[in-house]
């Protein structure tokens, strides 16, 4: 539902009217492509987004989550885009009366980048069923990996995980790097989040490279309709090469753009509910 309603908005047709409806995107970790393509999202549905600077908020003041989000609620804003560091960060919401949507969970989920995966890979492939990933990377940190191993694996395509031993937390079966860029429909790239080891896990940035960078001549022993995804912001020189970027086989910049769609589809679920 939530892609084909996607998929009408990319074609410019079906665009339901939010006029005036007030929404802040509270973003409690930095964001590029999530923020502001959210933005752009609400302001072709005829929103009012409001951007939230926690440097400049109560929040400097120790006032928690929920304190600052139901303020908005009572102050008339009708829904909230959060991304907070804290997992779950939503349980402790209950009382919150307006739709909040997700723009990330700590190392939890990311609901919205793997909706726009998925439209991705059906506009690539028209199916999802029988296809192959790897997800490549700093699996243990990565919301975007945890969404995508859940729901692609609830989706029927074959999901299989790969990286260094100590970012291997189990939550699919390993595959070896070389072999899974010979045998994989699609491999997925995540960005290592040197910001949420909190402590050191010995990882050289030219060992990675060497190891699990994507370079050309990997890119080359893909298969010929292979894809590659990376949900942004990459490391260049450490999970991925300049070349791979904008080669050919590469969606990366499709994914940037569909994400303003799909966060469309979810904004107007969020009101049809
Ligand atoms: C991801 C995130 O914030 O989880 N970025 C994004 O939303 N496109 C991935 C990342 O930061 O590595």
């Amino acid at each position: 539902m939530i892609l084909t309603e996607a998929k009408e908005f990319k074609a410019g047709k079906n665009y339901p009217d939010l006029t005036g409806k007030r929404v802040i995107n509270a973003f409690f970790e930095p964001s590029t492509r999530t923020q502001y393509s959210f933005m752009v999202a609400e302001s072709k549905l005829g929103m009012l987004p409001i951007n939230f600077n926690v440097e400049t908020s109560s929040v400097k003041k120790g006032e928690s989550l929920y304190d600052t989000l139901k303020t908005f609620e009572m102050i008339g804003i009708d829904a909230l885009v959060v991304r907070h560091p804290a997992n779950n960060y939503f349980l402790e919401l209950d009382k919150i009366q307006i739709p909040i949507l997700s723009g990330g969970d700590g190392t939890g989920n990311h609901p919205t980048q793997s909706l726009l995966d998925l439209l991705t890979i059906q506009e690539e492939f028209g199916k999802f069923a029988g296809l192959k990933i790897a997800i490549v990377g700093d699996i243990r940190h990565s919301r975007v990996a945890h969404t995508n191993i859940d729901v692609m694996t609830r989706m029927g395509m074959e999901v299989s995980i790969c990286g260094p031993e100590q970012f291997n937390d189990s939550s699919a079966p390993y595959i070896d790097y070389e072999l899974a860029l010979k045998e994989m429909d699609i491999i997925m790239l995540l960005r290592v989040q040197f910001e949420r080891h909190g402590y050191d896990l010995a990882l050289n940035r030219e060992t990675y490279y060497e190891e699990f960078g994507l370079t050309e001549e990997r890119v080359h022993s893909m298969k010929d309709h292979a894809i590659i995804m990376h949900p942004a912001p990459y490391n260049r020189g450490v999970e991925i090469s300049n070349y791979a970027v904008e080669c050919s086989k590469s969606r990366i910049m499709k994914q940037m753009h569909n994400g303003v769609y799909v966060r469309m589809a979810v904004l107007k679920r969020a009101f049809s509910e």
